[in-house]
């Protein structure tokens, strides 16, 4: 687990200082800092890091840079940058800061100390940071505990995060919690209706299954559903070999929602929750699900296959059923669903649709408060006549590739009735190239968000 280091008088001041500020950081400090400092060349620029010697030759302080707020815009966590810099010891904060730009710079401190290490072993971390005073250490280290079990599912590969392994990733988090977990598996899902997951994960050599976490017994219920697609060959009609090389992470909204139900129960919030995960692979052999095929789904509903590539919304649509049947105050789903939503908002943003403006508001302040940024986007409805073909109620692949997440967002809420509050996120779930407290890989996103707009939306 990712944590902070002891309070110790023993820790290195770290002067966290924009270019503008260092005329009076000089200013307060030893002659001999200034000078040291602009012989190093020290200008307060982004990730720069220096650090400045007593008479005796040891380290008295070190300063990092953050770029003026121009640089910050453009960038979150910026000490995170810094910190890969600065050598082996303890560090604790110095410069003043507002409670909230504290907790962002402990926040990315302690993501950016992620690395992947299942298979190859990476050099220890150095730079250990004390929490500010004032931030909740605690909290901090459960929120990183949950974004770093997200990313090592993302991570593992198809070969070791099969629907067996997933299934046994959220058995794991359920004994950690004390939460139950029941799971159908294989043809018993066409016994206990849930007709799509099978079809879309039928042709596998592991078989599909329906994942089905509950925790909690006092106050409202959160009902989190997430795709996981542990990988994505497009099935029959198989995605070329660029499109597919990524889609170990298709089931990066299973993975999201793991770590955001990581982090509701470690806080333990005063909730009622359930995850439901539809586990399967999207694989080719005989008996492959096909074009043209029409499934009648938990609900009844019909639904034409165009393109069997569009198996998320399958998947995920008898989950949203099942969840719907026993409405809970508010249902998050979460889904690597279209390339439409990657090509729109690109890998940072992710992209939420919900007809609840409190809810989306409560959203957008969680993401600016967690520095986890989200973008709403249109339940349109004129584009339902999109997805009702001739002879099925629905068509799981418009033609025309139109607002390809927007249909997609609409074909899922066709299976949420009863459910007062409903926001599905259309994600990347990955990292493609590595940024400040976010290695390149597989990423959560949204979750911070969502957690932090919790007890508003809930009232907790
Ligand atoms: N898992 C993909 C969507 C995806 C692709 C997410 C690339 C992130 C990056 C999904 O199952 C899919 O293949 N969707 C198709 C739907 C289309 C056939 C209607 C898509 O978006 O191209
Ligand atoms: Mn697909
Ligand atoms: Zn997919």
């Amino acid at each position: 687990m990712l944590r902070f280091a002891n309070p110790s008088p023993d820790a290195t001041p770290l002067f966290i200082l924009e270019p503008d500020q260092l005329e009076a950081w000089t200013g307060s400090q030893p002659d001999s800092f200034g000078t040291w400092m602009r012989a190093a060349g020290f200008e307060g620029k982004p990730g720069q890091t220096c650090l400045v010697p007593d008479t005796q030759g040891e380290v008295a302080c070190a300063l990092v840079g953050v770029g003026h707020a121009q640089a910050q815009a453009r960038s979150r966590f910026q000490l995170a940058t810094a910190a890969a810099k600065l050598p082996q010891g303890t560090y604790a904060i110095a410069s003043a800061h507002s409670h909230d730009e504290l907790r962002e710079h402990a926040l990315g401190w302690l993501l950016s100390r992620y690395s992947f290490e299942r298979y190859k072993a990476s050099p220890p971390h150095k730079a250990q940071l004390v929490c500010p005073e004032g931030v909740d250490a605690a909290s901090l280290e459960q929120i990183v505990a949950g974004e770093a079990l997200t990313r090592d599912l993302i991570n593992t590969p198809a070969s070791d995060m099969g629907p067996e392994a997933l299934e046994a990733a959220a058995r794991d988090l359920a004994t950690q919690h004390g939460a139950s977990c029941r799971v159908t598996v294989g043809d018993e899902l066409l016994a206990q209706n849930f007709p799509m997951v099978h079809a879309v994960g039928r042709a596998s050599a592991q078989k599909p299954r329906l994942i089905d976490l509950t925790w909690g017994d006092e106050g409202p219920a959160l009902t989190l559903i997430g795709k996981g697609v542990c990988f994505d060959t497009g099935g029959l009609n198989i995605k070329p070999a660029g499109s597919m090389g990524l889609m170990k992470k298709d089931m990066g909204g299973s993975a999201a929602v793991l770590g955001l139900a990581h982090m509701i129960m470690a806080a333990g919030l005063k909730l009622r929750l359930r995850v439901l995960i539809p586990a399967v692979e999207n694989a080719i052999d005989g008996s492959a699900f096909r074009p043209q095929d029409i499934l009648t789904s938990r609900k009844g509903l019909t639904v034409e296959i165009n393109n069997t590539d569009a198996e998320g919304r399958l998947v995920l649509a008898d989950a949203l059923a099942l969840a719907d049947e026993t409405p809970p105050d508010l249902m998050i789903c979460m889904a690597t669903l279209t390339g439409a939503a990657r090509v729109a908002v690109g890998p940072d943003l992710a992209p939420f649709y919900t007809d609840d403006d409190t809810l989306a508001q409560a959203i957008a302040k969680g993401a600016s408060t967690a520095r986890d940024p989200v973008w709403r986007m249109p339940f349109h409805n004129p584009y339902e006549a999109m997805i009702e073909p001739g002879i099925a109620d629905l068509d799981n692949a418009p033609k025309g590739g139109f607002a390809g997440s927007i249909t997609a967002a609409l074909f899922l809420r066709r299976f949420v009735e009863q459910t007062p509050r409903f926001v599905h996120f259309d994600i990347y779930g990955w990292q493609p190239v590595a940024a400040p407290a976010r290695p390149k890989g597989g990423v959560g996103q949204a979750t911070r968000a969502l957690f932090d707009a919790l007890p508003e939306i809930l009232e907790l």
